[in-house]
């Protein structure tokens, strides 16, 4: 018998490469093009990228750059013109609308800069919202709920409609809905955008707590120091990645009080 005409190579890098955790996301080649105008609207250019689990990736560029359209793509509103999307491994390119919009209420959270809830709906029902579509019965809904709304300060804010409630505290209920289903990957679109800066930080606090619990998140933001929340920052220029690089912990924004208790120290 002769040579086998293919061999796994042993050699340790090899190895490695085989035993790396699946990526939580794996892009190849996606290209996005809007064909909304008349002219057909290049976003998004041939994006390679990959997240791991518990990672939090800045996503920064100017103005026009494809930021939320590979955010609307990771999270699977949007579809890309080419190009593959794998989740867990799993292919999420190709599948129908049905199935998708179970992928999306399963494993995506979402939050905007403009809060997204629902004028008519209390603090406490839109929080709700996503957990009726997962099918969860009511009165767990409410319990989930009610504990979200607990954990990020507004237990005394729970039956208040959107209208009654500041910025910061619209932004708070947002995230408790994105976590109703505890997703697998959070993704935020300028999260901080319409906030003024304590506020805004309040809600980095928030992402950091959550990412320092194991969540996976997505950030997009034109704010260095918002996107220094984050662990790994990927930048994009004219839809394409032209950086991708770990923030270090130097320049990484200490939470304040973070300070302090580490002078703290016994
Ligand atoms: N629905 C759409 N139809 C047509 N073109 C679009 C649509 N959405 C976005 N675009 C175009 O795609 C490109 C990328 O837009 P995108 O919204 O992803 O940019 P961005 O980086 O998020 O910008 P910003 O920082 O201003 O939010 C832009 O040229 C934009 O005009
Ligand atoms: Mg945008």
């Amino acid at each position: 018998m002769g040579e086998p005409l293919t061999q796994t190579p042993a050699t340790p890098a090899a190895m490695a490469e085989q035993e790396k955790e699946t990526p939580l996301i794996s892009l190849r080649g996606i290209t996005k093009i809007y064909y909304t105008t008349k002219t057909p609207v290049p976003a998004l250019n041939g994006i390679d990228l990959d997240i791991q689990p518990g990672e939090f990736v800045s996503v920064m560029g100017p103005s026009g750059s494809g930021k939320s359209t590979l955010l609307h793509i990771l999270g699977a509103l949007d579809v890309p013109t080419r190009g593959e999307y794998l989740l867990e491994g799993v292919r999420v390119t190709g599948l129908p609308d049905r199935e998708l919009s179970r992928i999306r209420n399963r494993h995506f959270g979402f939050v905007f800069q403009s809060y997204n809830l629902f004028p008519e709906l209390t603090a406490l029902e839109n929080v709700e919202v996503p957990m009726i579509y997962a099918g969860v019965r009511a009165t767990e809904r409410r319990r989930r709920a009610e504990r979200l709304l607990e954990r990020f300060g507004l237990s005394h804010r729970m039956t208040h409609r959107p209208a009654e409630l500041s910025g910061g505290e619209q932004q708070r209920v947002a995230i408790a809905r994105a976590l109703a289903n505890g997703p697998t990957l959070l993704l935020a679109d300028e999260p901080t955008g319409n906030l003024p800066t304590a506020h805004g930080e309040e809600i980095m606090s928030i992402l950091q707590e959550l990412n320092d619990e194991g969540m996976t998140l997505v950030v997009v933001t034109h704010d260095w120091r918002i996107a220094s929340y984050g662990k790994r920052l990927v930048e994009l220029k004219d839809g394409q990645v032209v950086g991708d690089r770990p923030i270090a912990p130097e320049e990484r924004r200490l939470r304040p009080g973070i300070g302090d208790q580490l002078d703290r120290r016994p």
